[in-house]
């Protein structure tokens, strides 16, 4: 679907996560929403907490897997996607504490295979996503599963591509202090995804766009597994839709 800014992506995106939560929240059943960080989900997120303020949307039954985390960070670091989802969403929405998941960048290396299962474990516990929200990097990583992941991949420690730490270096001010690896949901893991929605925008992200969706499935393009999905969306804005 492609809109002509931004900001309607985001409402369409909000009003698609509404209808999900109201109707779970009247049969009282739980709404299991995947969330990503970084700047594409943020105008959806704008839109959830004006829903919560000004619509009383509820999210106390709403249960929360965040895609990613830097790996190692401390969950108080100001970069770290902890901080990035309670300063963007938690803090402002009704979601009970108990119910948020983040990948932990404290754990013990030791500790990270046993971390990740328990995660993918915790999801399952939960009933399964009921959507999974996506950006895409450009390297056509979706979470941050790079190029070479397989398919099939499950919730795991990876290591970061160099474009990938280019990016993401303003935030971290310089590319030395980005962390060299991250903890991600699989490939597998967003498949499971009863239904998918990537966001992507700005004329940056047009060429990744295309080759994701125009071109043959590969690990080259982790996002490009979706075009396998069942009920996979792709919302763009006109200058990310450029190349198409
Ligand atoms: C990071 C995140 C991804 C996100 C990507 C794109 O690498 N791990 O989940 O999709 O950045 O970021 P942005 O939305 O800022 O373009």
């Amino acid at each position: 679907l492609v809109f002509s800014s931004s900001t309607q992506v985001a409402r369409h995106a909000a009003l698609i996560i509404e209808k999900l939560i109201r109707e779970n929240n009247a049969a009282g059943k739980a709404t299991v929403l995947g969330l990503a960080t970084g700047s594409t989900p943020m105008g959806l997120y704008r839109e959830l907490i004006r829903m919560h303020r000004e619509e009383g949307l509820d999210f106390s039954r709403v249960i929360s897997f965040n895609l990613d985390e830097y790996y190692p960070l401390a969950k108080e670091d100001t970069q770290s996607y902890h901080t990035f989802m309670h300063d963007n969403l938690f803090k402002h929405i009704n979601i009970k504490p108990e119910n948020i998941h983040i990948p932990n960048g404290e754990v013990k290396p030791e500790e990270i295979d046993d971390f990740c299962l328990k995660y993918e474990q915790a999801i399952r516990r939960a009933g399964g996503l009921d959507v999974q929200i996506l950006g895409i990097g450009r390297t056509g990583h979706i979470g941050f599963n790079e190029p070479g992941s397989t398919r099939t991949c499950r919730t795991r420690l990876v290591t970061l591509d160099p474009i990938t730490r280019r990016d993401a270096a303003a935030g971290f001010f310089g590319e030395e202090n980005v962390p060299h690896r991250a903890i991600t949901m699989g490939v597998g893991t967003i498949m499971d995804s009863r239904k998918v929605l990537l966001m992507a925008y700005g004329e940056h992200k047009a060429r990744i766009v295309q080759r994701t969706l125009e071109n043959d499935l590969t690990e080259a393009v982790p996002a490009s597994f979706l075009q396998r999905h069942q009920d996979a969306t792709f919302l763009l804005d006109t200058a990310a839709a450029g190349e198409l």
